[in-house]
């Protein structure tokens, strides 16, 4: 059997079951960060509201589950979704890439180089991100968060976000989570096969409006923080 029929036989190799992968790893991180986002609003309640829904998070699924049981789950579904994620965006692409010498090398080019670049170098940037935001609030890494302090989410929020560049910098990633989640959420549609010249601009629509109220909902935190509204 040469290169070509094993590529063939194998569903790895198709560009459907890439793209299905890609749709249904990305509604769970969607999944994800709108609990995640709404989880955090919990700030502007107190200290002790805060850190006993941090803790709750770890007694989840409780009695049936232990400490730490269906969390650790979660997480490992989560670290599954995102690799499986970034292997198939990655794939894709060469993929595409392989395709466009020979097909297409003009057509709808600025349409796709918007949403490749987005894609690409958002996604990478979000990546970059996450690893930060975990060194610093979930694993207190003590170069990025010196002040960690565990169990006490709450004050480790607060200690994160006194410092303007941090801010910044977790701006800068939720306008990259945002394109992220409008041109993802988008294209999940298309690859469902429920995109039509019909629906396409309520996909579009809703898209967008989950896109403004996680980034929203996820930046109010930061900012209240930095400019003293949460102390
Ligand atoms: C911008 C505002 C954000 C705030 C204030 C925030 C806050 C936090 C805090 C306090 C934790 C630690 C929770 C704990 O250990 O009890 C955490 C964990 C985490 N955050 Fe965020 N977060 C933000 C944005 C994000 C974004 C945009 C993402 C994803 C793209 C994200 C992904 C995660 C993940 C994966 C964890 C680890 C969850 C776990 O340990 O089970 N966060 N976040």
């Amino acid at each position: 059997m040469d290169h070509s029929q094993a590529e063939k036989k194998s569903p790895w190799s198709s560009t459907i079951v890439k793209k299905a992968i890609m749709a249904v790893t990305g509604l769970i991180w969607i999944g994800f960060v709108t609990f995640h986002m709404y989880g955090n609003l919990k700030i502007f309640v107190g200290a002790e509201y805060f850190n006993a829904y941090a803790e709750g998070l770890r007694h989840l699924g409780a009695p049936l589950f232990g400490r730490l049981h269906l969390l650790t789950v979660m997480r490992s579904g989560l670290i599954v979704a995102i690799v499986l994620h970034v292997w198939s965006a990655i794939s894709l692409t060469r993929q595409a890439r392989a395709a466009r010498t020979t097909r297409y090398a003009v057509t709808r080019r600025m349409e796709a180089d918007y949403a490749a670049i987005t894609m690409r170098y958002g996604g990478t940037m979000i990546a970059l991100f996450l690893l930060y935001h975990l060194a610093d609030l979930t694993w207190g890494v003590a170069a990025v968060s010196p002040d960690f302090i565990k169990h006490d989410a709450y004050a480790n929020v607060l200690a994160s976000f006194q410092s303007a560049p941090v801010v910044g910098f977790y701006m800068v990633a939720l306008v990259a989570l945002g394109l992220h989640l409008y041109h993802g959420t988008w294209s999940l549609f298309q690859t469902l096969g429920l995109l039509d010249r019909r629906t396409d601009l309520w996909v579009r629509r809703g898209a967008l409006a989950l896109a403004i109220v996680v980034v929203v909902g996820f930046a109010v935190v930061p900012l209240s923080v930095l400019f003293g509204y949460v102390t």
